[in-house]
């Protein structure tokens, strides 16, 4: 009798196993660089429809922002109706009468992709039906629809636990068939960097940003963050992104109404994080120095390095931070970054330094070693590391350079 039993364990043991090992993976190749697109939620919140999604795609391409990288067009909160009889999910009928698919294909023939949103809760943060219980169902319906993207939010979650709560949107997503980017949105309530690898594509650190430089905005119960605020909560997390999974510090707000130095800081910060480039701003209505920010393709290329290493701070003295990121090839970013409200004078003495990073036991020893240097916000800058840095940096400013091995 106790033998049978036994043989009954193993049984289920290995009847287990098998179900572990069928569990669906995600879709592995994809992000494999930061992603870059554009959201709605930043500037318009709940106030979306067919219209301002099909003019942010025209205006993706028609400013440029395609070319330089940008390739996701994302319906954030609110888009979403009733569910069916059969419990499928529809959109709002008013505000996206010609349906979803149709505006997926509209995407999709200007060579963009589509993103989507929900909501691992019962509601989504907007208050809409979310994926609780539908998962399956709603991850089908989003393939039919040729969704490329999904952000999941964590609203209405009481009770849930949000591994298992993601990794049964993965396993649904996977079942649908369609390869999705799966962005993770519980604002590293769960410490998502320690176990969303094999379930997302890139999950959020934090809570939401705000559109200011240096701020809390307190909402009574949580509040959002200024840009200072969420750089400051990277510290320690860079070990845990890469290619296909990274730590997401929030959609941008370039654009959105900080001051030209603001936004220079904050796009080159992101890029020094390997943080995906979401611009969240009305593209169909930026300004030319907007633009120019978003799309300077020498600070996107070291967001987008293949190597895929998140930057660190390497010293801050009196509210100027130096920062390093390593680069593919020998190379390396660095970032100068401004805290002050005020104008400060910098002086990098470069063969006096020696930066050191951990994660990749990479080193510069700038007195045995040259690097040429080319300025990423005024490309006519250049110079070498025999000589000093001396320059002034305006007040919430950065200075960006690219460092390549010398020559001679
Ligand atoms: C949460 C998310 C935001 C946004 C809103 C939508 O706050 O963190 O990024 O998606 O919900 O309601």
């Amino acid at each position: 009798m106790q033998k049978i039993t036994r043989f009954a364990a193993l049984v289920v043991a290995g009847l287990c196993l098998l179900g572990t090992q069928a569990q669906a993976k995600k879709f592995e190749h994809l992000a494999q660089t930061p992603p870059m697109g554009w959201n709605s939620w930043n500037n318009f919140g709940c106030d979306v429809d067919e219209k301002l999604i099909k003019e942010a795609a025209d205006y993706m391409v028609s400013s440029g922002m395609k070319d330089a990288g940008y390739e996701y067009v994302n319906i954030d909160d609110c888009w979403h109706g009733e569910r069916d009889a059969n419990g499928f999910i529809q959109a709002d009928p008013e505000r996206f009468p010609s349906g979803i698919k149709a505006l997926a294909d509209y995407v999709h023939s200007k060579g963009l992709k589509f993103g989507i949103y929900s909501d691992a809760g019962w509601t989504t943060c907007g208050g809409k039906p979310g994926s609780r219980g539908y998962e399956f169902q709603d991850a089908q319906m989003y393939a039919k629809w040729g969704v490329d993207y999904l952000k999941y939010d964590w609203c209405a979650t009481d009770g849930l636990k949000a591994e298992g709560a993601y990794q049964t949107m993965r396993e649904a997503i996977h079942k649908a068939g369609r390869p999705m980017v799966f962005s993770i949105c519980e604002w590293g309530d769960n410490q998502p960097w320690e176990w969303a690898k094999p379930i997302g594509h890139l999950w959020r650190t934090t809570g939401d940003i705000y559109n200011c430089f240096d701020c809390e905005y307190d909402h009574g119960t949580w509040s959002s963050w200024g840009v200072l605020q969420i750089l400051d909560m990277q510290d320690d997390l860079r070990q845990y992104a890469g290619p296909g999974h990274w730590n997401d510090p929030d959609m941008m707000e370039v654009g959105n109404g900080m001051t030209e130095a603001e936004d220079r800081s904050h796009f080159s910060m992101w890029a020094m994080l390997a943080a995906p480039l979401i611009a969240g701003n009305d593209i169909r209505k930026m300004s030319e120095a907007t633009r120019k920010i978003l799309t300077n393709k020498a600070v996107i290329a070291v967001d987008q390095d293949e190597i895929g290493v998140q930057g660190f701070k390497y010293s801050s003295k009196n509210g100027v931070e130096v920062w390093f990121k390593p680069l593919a090839n020998d190379e390396w970013a660095m970032a100068v970054l401004n805290r002050n409200k005020g104008e400060v004078k910098f002086e990098f003495k470069w063969r006096n330094e020696m930066v050191k990073d951990e994660l990749t036991h990479r080193t510069i020893t700038f007195n045995e070693q040259k690097f040429d240097w080319q300025d990423l916000w005024n490309k006519s800058n250049k110079g070498d590391t025999k000589k000093f840095l001396k320059t002034k940096i305006a007040g919430h400013d950065t200075l960006m350079f690219r460092l390549t091995p010398a020559k001679n």
